[in-house]
């Protein structure tokens, strides 16, 4: 059950939880309401502390505030948890694909066969781009970043798609969110395309989404190129497993920028912005150049040594997370996926993965990274399993886009529809100087 921050399910949530806040300076007190949902731990309403009190809370990185109650997705990082609307993602990742865990985000049950056909259609329809965007990207220059063409095209699709930019109607929201999903392998395709000056490829709607989304990136118009299976599952499963990570740093700039009602293009362009950076979007390329430097497994004790050393600024890419204190449950997905591309392309031997395995063993054999509770997280072998299949590494962040973009449409959906939205708008320890008088430039040092 859906449990909103309406006055109605805070009074059931609360169930006569409340903690009182006493001010020992003036001996005022105040009840706040405690909230439960259905999973992880209870929280404290405190929407009446600054009209009751005059405080505000200071938590900045938010480690400690919750912005919004949600339906989609669950992570209990004590225990390595991730779940899509209940579904654990190992399960997903094993027995779904991309298209129905997008319907699971948006509509928050897998489908039905014929919801399914139908949804599938939709998204297939809509993958096609306008042709004037064309124009759009010859305006980039050939060496552009592929995260900067996706932050400017994304951005640009509410000048070409206006009729679907009206937030308040319910079909046309329906659309924009098809849309997205549609559109993003399209436009992720022909930014990578556009930097290595080859042709834009068409989509082809005898193809599934991530086997698409192959054929866009790798075929060339002079030659037949054939999408393996295996591939495109792979494709997938990373699709699947970077579809929706509840309130991160990205999803949440998109909730911020919807707050002020801002159409469903602007704000996925603002979420592709935040994932950009290296400390959400990027650590897999910097797990790639590690593995590199390592070389060889008889280096890693040196390297381990190094990561341990506090006077090193050396960590183990691709080990800790700020959520997961176990195996990032995405981690072991990946794992196995790697081998299977390996071993499709003919690389099994492919020395980074051997590095890689004998790099976790011993980590997970030693006292500082069991003692601290860091574990492989999804990135230590994502980039192994991309670089395998032909992505550079200025691909990786763009690819975790166009899997994210449903997560973002799907939570940015939620926010539109819930009574309780308000403007995100946090508030501030002032720090800055006192007031002073203004000083005419004759009188100043
Ligand atoms: N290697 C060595 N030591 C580490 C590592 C690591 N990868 N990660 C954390 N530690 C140590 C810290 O030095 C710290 O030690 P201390 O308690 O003695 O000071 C302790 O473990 C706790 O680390 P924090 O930095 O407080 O953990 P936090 O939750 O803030 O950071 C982070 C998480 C940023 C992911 C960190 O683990 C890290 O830098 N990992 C490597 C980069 C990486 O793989 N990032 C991808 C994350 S997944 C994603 O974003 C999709």
């Amino acid at each position: 059950m859906s449990k909103r921050l309406s006055k109605e399910a805070l009074a059931e949530a609360g169930a006569g939880d409340k903690v009182t806040l006493i001010d020992h300076a003036t001996g005022k007190q105040l009840e706040l309401p405690v909230m439960g949902g259905t999973d992880g731990p209870k929280v404290i309403d405190i929407r009446t502390l600054y009209r009751e009190t005059g405080y505000f809370t200071y938590d900045p990185g938010y480690t400690s505030t919750g912005s919004c109650a949600s339906d989609l997705t669950f992570i209990d990082g004590e225990k390595g948890i991730l779940r899509h609307r209940g579904y654990p993602i190992e399960q997903l990742a094993e027995k779904s694909d991309f298209v129905e865990v997008c319907h699971l985000l948006l509509y928050g049950e897998l489908p039905t066969k014929a919801e399914r056909e139908e949804f599938e259609r939709d998204i297939t329809y809509h993958t096609m781009l306008h042709e004037q965007l064309q124009y759009f990207y010859r305006g980039f220059r050939r060496d552009a970043h592929p995260m900067a063409i996706m932050v400017g095209v994304v951005g640009a699709l509410s000048a070409f798609y206006h009729d679907t930019t009206d937030i308040f109607d319910r079909e046309k929201r329906r659309t924009a969110t098809h849309q997205l999903i549609a559109k993003m392998p399209t436009i992720a395709a022909m930014a990578y395309k556009y930097s290595i000056g080859q042709p834009f490829i068409y989509p082809r709607n005898d193809l599934g989404y991530a086997g698409n989304f192959l054929n866009m990136t790798f075929s060339v118009p002079s030659e037949e190129y054939k999408v393996s299976p295996v591939l495109a599952r792979a494709m997938d499963q990373i699709f699947m497993l970077h579809a929706d990570h509840e309130q991160n740093a990205s999803t949440s700039t998109v909730r911020i920028a919807g707050s002020s009602l801002a159409n469903p293009f602007a704000c996925i362009a603002a979420g592709i912005a935040s994932l950009w950076g290296p400390s959400h979007g990027g650590a897999n390329e910097a797990v790639l150049n590690m593995l590199r430097e390592i070389g060889s497994k008889d280096r890693i004790g040196e390297f381990i040594k190094r990561a341990k050393d506090k006077d090193d600024p050396f960590r183990l890419m691709g080990f800790g997370h700020r959520v997961y204190k176990n195996y990032d449950p995405r981690a072991g997905v990946l794992r196995k996926a790697a081998h299977e591309v390996l071993a499709e392309l003919g690389k099994e031997d492919e020395p980074l993965l051997e590095l890689a395995i004998e790099l976790e063993r011993i980590a997970l054999e030693d006292d500082y990274f069991v003692d601290k509770k860091l574990f492989p997280n999804v990135d230590f072998y994502s980039g192994i399993t991309l670089n395998a299949m032909g992505f550079p590494s200025s691909m990786f962040t763009v690819l975790f886009a166009v899997a994210r973009t449903v997560g973002w449409v799907a939570q940015w959906k939620e926010m539109i529809k819930d009574e309780a939205l308000k403007i995100g708008r946090p508030r501030q320890l002032y720090t800055g100087p006192a007031e002073r008088d203004y000083v005419p430039m004759a009188k100043r040092k």
